[in-house]
């Protein structure tokens, strides 16, 4: 029994001031994910993601990715997201939903058994993690596992056996995962990606910033320009820079003012990286008149 993982990547680059290394796990996402991915065509595409929980790699399978490689801080995230993948492809529907969404069954070993021997040993390691700790254990989950209070966030893979089996067909026999920090990512991954995707990772870096579009400045010049040039296809690839929850709920007030200010001064001159702005809207959450935006950069041929 394992009371704290190994490291499993010894090239983990940590550089990151606002996000620990021990950190809580997310099972899934907190985020309207198929919302906004749905203003995008990823059919055949190459993806790099943030881990997390897996589940915008799931919905990028899921729209018929070719790949999808991801990475993540927190270590935790690559036993989540394999044990999910090994769950889609070998578990039936209802025993997934009651594995993750019931009191009763929660992370039931009986429902997992038939699988374990496909698990890698750092998957192995965080169920007897998880197991030696009791009621505990839940405290390593974001919610303490609570799920129920996701369910007005329509993600979309797991939302019915249809879809869940479709999916079933599409995944890899292995993930595709790196322990890194975002600033590693140039120096770890080679491809040239159709599209990056990074959550809200922006809202850790650079919090020593208040004012929202100096800090947009500052993680374009120091994170995204070089993931542009390194690792962004050169005609129209995407990077999806910043799930922006609701518009007045960011962490930096006056976000979305901030974004509008950053895009135009960006669009208006040549730049050296040759990004384009735009911005697209999802659709409302939680009912009410906030809404969530996702924030994307194109690469621009034109300016380059
Ligand atoms: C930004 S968090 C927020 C959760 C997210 N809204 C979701 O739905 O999963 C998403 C993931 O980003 C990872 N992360 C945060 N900062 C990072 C960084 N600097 N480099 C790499 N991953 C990071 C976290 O460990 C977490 O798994």
């Amino acid at each position: 029994m394992f009371q704290r993982m190994p490291d499993f990547n010894q090239d983990t680059i940590c550089s990151s001031q606002g996000y620990q290394k021990d950190l809580e796990v997310f099972l899934f996402s907190n985020e309207n994910v198929a919302g906004y991915l749905d203003n995008f065509d990823l059919g055949g595409k190459i993806i790099l993601s943030v881990g997390a929980s897996g589940d915008h790699m799931f919905e990028c399978y899921a729209r018929g990715a070719k790949h999808v490689d991801t990475f993540d801080i927190n270590y935790r995230q690559k036993p989540i997201i394999e044990l999910k993948n090994h769950m889609i492809k070998n578990v039936p529907y209802e025993d997934f939903l009651k594995f993750f969404f019931t009191k009763e069954y929660f992370f039931d070993p009986q429902i997992i058994k038939p699988i374990m021997p496909l698990f890698s040993s750092s998957l192995r390691m965080f169920m007897d993690l998880y197991y030696s700790m009791g009621n505990a254990g839940r405290k390593m989950f974001a919610y303490h596992g609570r799920l129920d209070h996701m369910a007005h966030y329509d993600n979309k893979y797991y939302s019915d056996a249809a879809r869940y089996d479709r999916l079933a067909s599409k995944l890899p026999q292995n993930i595709s995962f790196k322990h890194l920090d975002i600033t590693g990512v140039s120096a770890n991954f080679t491809r040239k990606y159709d599209f990056i995707m990074l959550s809200n990772i922006f809202d850790f870096q650079h919090s020593e910033i208040s004012d929202g579009c100096r800090a947009l400045n500052q993680f374009y010049k120091g994170t995204l320009g070089e993931l542009a040039r390194n690792n962004l296809r050169a005609d129209g690839g995407i990077i999806l820079l910043e799930y922006m929850w609701g518009n007045n709920a960011s962490t930096r007030d006056q976000m979305w003012d901030a974004w509008q200010k950053f895009a135009t001064k960006q669009n208006s001159k040549t730049h050296a990286t040759g990004h384009k702005m735009d911005n697209c809207f999802v659709k409302p959450m939680m009912g009410s008149k906030r809404y969530d935006n996702v924030l994307y950069m194109t690469q621009n041929q034109k300016i380059k």
